[in-house]
């Protein structure tokens, strides 16, 4: 098997089970390393650091499955850790029947996605190494769940910066264009094929509850960048008098219409524009809401990106405060792990300054449990949300 030595001071971080090797950080090779394959990691004078495979193309050059030198990376270990995977999700009784099965370093299966949707499963490999692993993945997945059917999806990520190759349709099985499926008390239609990520944004769920606790019967409600109405539907049901929900996916808010009327719900006012410029205008009415929720699609996919995010987020919080009557509520999030929680909370800090209004923190959300992040690996914590009540 391919070997290749860190340089020093690499080791420590390793033995921290920090799984990802930069590419810079490689210090030797035994041989020349092909994509995807299988390498043994030692540090600088020799000693076993643990088991990954290896792209020489990308950046994250190696990411590493195990630490142990007893276990090497095999289909089997692959398939024991999809089985790990699911009896965990099995014991967080997760009030619905879509949940994220695989959670890529979160299940200690980097490049690897797989979502529930009741009796479908959509698949997405976002490393090269993992995608060498399909077949036992599929059958894993096939034996564990027994699926109607399993669609593949791959990300632009994958394509570019790992070079997989383009495959998107049905692996297994049949695949309907559309699913319902079920969260808490509420049915939402799922557009697996042609829907964005996988198809619905599974991370918000506890925030899409927590939501809940704070409108009340009459209330104004705004979900900015609503997607398929997961905040808006949920505001409605707690008895919202009036709720605008805005996205710019023209697919993501017909569904939502659907998810409307199959929760036998009505009065949602579906807004096809660019979230910036609604609020501006909005703003400019002089409108005012009792909760605001804005969660805006990841602004910053690198470091390089963060400076133009944060003034991203700081005019959406600008607005957003703006909009919140004294007394109501705003969230605001952020699904990209470049942007940490410490950056939120400054952004808002700015924004109540200059909107001169008082702001108390009455809760943080994070991905839901299903996505769970590793400790030593901040960045796997993607998903952070800030809930203000503007005294
Ligand atoms: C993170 S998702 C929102 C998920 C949603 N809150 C839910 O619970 O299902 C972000 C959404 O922002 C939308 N979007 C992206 N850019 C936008 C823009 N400039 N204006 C309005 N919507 C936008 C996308 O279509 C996507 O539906």
């Amino acid at each position: 098997m391919l070997q290749i030595r860190v340089k020093p001071g690499i080791e420590d971080r390793i033995r921290g089970f920090f799984p990802w090797i930069y590419r810079p950080e490689i210090a030797s090779y035994s041989r020349k390393p092909k994509k995807g394959e299988l390498v043994v990691v030692r540090d600088f004078g020799g000693k076993f650091l643990g088991y990954g495979y290896i792209n020489p193309e990308a950046n994250i050059a190696v990411r590493i499955l195990s630490f142990d030198k007893e276990e090497p990376i095999t289909p089997e270990l692959i398939k024991r850790r999809i089985k790990e995977a699911y009896d965990y999700r099995k014991r967080l009784y997760i009030n619905s029947n879509a949940f994220r099965l695989v959670h890529s370093e979160g299940d200690l299966l980097p490049g690897l996605i797989v979502d529930v949707y009741g009796e479908y499963a959509v698949l997405e490999f976002t490393t090269y190494g993992m995608n060498t692993f399909r077949d036992a993945v599929l059958e894993a997945i096939v034996e564990l769940l027994r699926p109607k059917g399993i669609y593949e999806k791959t990300s632009s990520v994958a394509k570019r910066v790992e070079g997989v190759e383009a495959k998107e349709g049905v692996l297994w099985g049949e695949v309907p264009k559309e699913t319902t499926i079920w969260e808490h008390d509420l049915r939402f239609v799922v557009n697996i094929p042609q829907g964005q990520k996988t198809g619905f944004f599974l991370d918000q769920r506890n925030a899409r509850k927590f939501v809940r606790s704070l409108v009340e019967p009459g209330d104004r409600c705004l979900d900015v960048f609503c997607h398929t109405g997961g905040f808006a539907l949920n505001m409605k049901k707690m008895g919202a008098k009036e709720v605008i929900a805005v996205d710019l996916s023209p697919l993501a808010l017909e569904v939502g219409r659907k998810n409307e009327k199959i929760n036998d719900l009505s009065g949602i006012k579906w807004v096809e524009a660019n979230a910036f410029d609604y609020l501006r205008k909005l703003d400019s009415e002089g409108e005012k809401f009792d909760v605001v929720v804005i969660d805006p699609p990841s602004f910053a996919k690198n470091r390089h990106a963060v400076p133009n995010a944060l003034r991203g987020y700081k005019e959406l919080c600008v607005r957003g405060l703006r909009l919140t009557k004294t007394g109501g509520y705003m969230a605001i999030f952020s699904c990209s792990f470049h942007i940490t929680e410490s950056h939120l909370l400054e952004v808002l800090t700015q924004a109540s300054y200059d909107v001169r209004r008082q702001v108390r923190v009455i809760a943080k959300t994070f991905q839901d449990k299903d996505h769970p992040w590793i400790l030593q690996m901040p960045n796997t914590l993607y998903l952070k949300g800030v809930w203000v009540e503007v005294v």
